[in-house]
């Protein structure tokens, strides 16, 4: 049965060992790379003597990695930071020596050294020769692999290399694909463009003043990760703050409103959902001056002017987009959530109860309400992170279902 892909932006490191069979991983990586996953390949020596590193580094566009004591290799991606990128090891094929080194928790070359030291999936395509698979050492490395959570990809059963018939052959290409599925997540927004504006923005005054407000970008910086998990292709626009962009996401800098309404209004045209979570200042100084201005008098008078509504100017150049927008309120929740959802012409808001000071603005929790013009759910208080994972939750089905009727009604 065909499931959709869930590859999109997932970081796989491919593991090929010594094996005849490893002729088929070129096709495998190809497959990989084609559905969007992100490839990077590690070599044992004896894989090596079946098929060339360059063949991979040509496949993938990055450096195949292939000894555990490479300076070089550690002064790039050493092995640790290699554990850690992973968000799946797929081993394939899995030789019979190196089933039994992985079951020891040997850690005697790079790629045994990576499965000891990864916190993410493992996964085992073995290839080997009938009788080696069904020797009663590999079954035992096998049978206890598998009760340590490794995940198991066939073998399959038919012609061998050697001249053997049996079960040993590495599954093809597209049998690991099918079953690398289940081992990620629901892909609930599986190759959806999305674009989340995030943080405040700074409206100068002169070189050195702005006016801005207390927005720290915590919550679109945790909608994108939550958006990058669930498979999407994530563009960030995010005003000025202290956080580094989640992996994966493509980050754009920018200061003030209209520069924001410039790379959203950009970003938009390649978008199917626009999330607006900035705290867009509402008012700019007319001008700003070109040199300090100096305190000689005793008050200023600023001349400002309202600042675009970046939400709004999206969806009237891109009507097709689905839009989500925050509404930030100290009384009256509910009601000026709706208005606004109404008055912005969006397809979900997501209201948030800033009267607390534990909530909200600057600090790590939020209290939110998602609502549509004909449905409402409701998170109490939790951490950004998971209001994010809730807010994306609920998001992708609305999201799916506003699509379908678009493309029925
Ligand atoms: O009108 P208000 O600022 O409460 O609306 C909040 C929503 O509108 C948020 O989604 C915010 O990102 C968006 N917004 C915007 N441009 C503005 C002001 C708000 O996109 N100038």
């Amino acid at each position: 049965m065909a499931t959709s892909n869930n590859l999109n932006q997932r970081r796989i490191l491919l593991g090929i060992t010594g094996s005849v069979a490893a002729y088929k991983s070129a096709e495998l990586a190809r497959e990989l790379i084609r559905l969007g996953a992100d490839v990077r390949v590690v070599m044992t020596e004896s894989a090596t003597a079946f098929i060339t590193p360059l063949t991979f580094q040509a496949l993938s566009g990055h450096a195949v990695h292939t000894t555990l004591l490479d300076e070089e290799a550690e002064r790039g991606m050493g092995h640790i930071e290699l554990a850690k990128w992973a968000d799946l090891i797929l081993v394939a094929p899995a030789s019979a020596n190196f089933i039994a080194r992985l079951n020891q928790g040997l850690a005697d070359d790079l790629l045994t050294t990576l499965c000891l030291a990864t916190d993410s999936p493992i996964a085992i395509a073995p290839a080997m020769n009938q009788a080696m698979w069904r020797d009663q050492s590999t079954q035992e490395n096998i049978h206890a692999l598998s009760n340590k959570n490794f995940h198991l990809l066939g073998p399959a059963s038919g012609d061998q290399a050697c001249g053997d018939t049996g079960p040993g052959r590495m599954l093809e290409a597209p049998d690991i694909i099918q079953s690398l599925y289940p081992l990620f997540n629901s892909g609930a927004l599986q190759n959806v463009n999305i674009t989340i504006t995030a943080g405040p923005t700074q409206e100068a005054i002169d070189p050195v003043r702005y006016l801005s407000n207390h927005s720290s970008g915590k919550m679109g910086y945790a909608l994108a990760k939550a958006c990058v998990d669930a498979g999407a292709n994530v563009t960030l626009i995010s005003g000025p703050t202290s956080l580094t962009a989640p992996d994966r996401v493509n980050c754009i800098h920018v200061l003030s409103a209209l520069e924001m309404l410039d790379a959203s209004l950009t970003q938009a045209t390649n978008s199917h959902i626009f999330i607006a979570c900035a705290a867009v200042a509402d008012y700019r100084p007319v001008t700003a001056a070109s040199q300090k201005i100096k305190k000689d008098s005793d008050s200023l008078t600023l001349n400002l002017v309202k600042n675009p509504d970046i939400i709004s100017e999206v969806t009237s150049s891109q009507p097709s987009l689905f839009a989500v927008g925050f509404a930030a309120e100290t009384e009256n929740l509910l009601k000026n959530a709706e208005k606004k959802l109404a008055r912005k012409n969006l397809d979900v808001i997501v209201a948030n109860d800033v009267s607390q000071s534990h909530c909200g603005f600057g600090v790590d929790i939020n209290e939110v309400a998602l609502l549509t013009k004909d449905s409402k759910h409701s998170l109490p208080a939790s951490p950004k992170t998971a209001v994010a994972e809730w807010i994306i939750e609920h998001l992708a089905p609305i999201y799916h279902s506003w699509k379908t009727n678009k493309t029925h009604g």
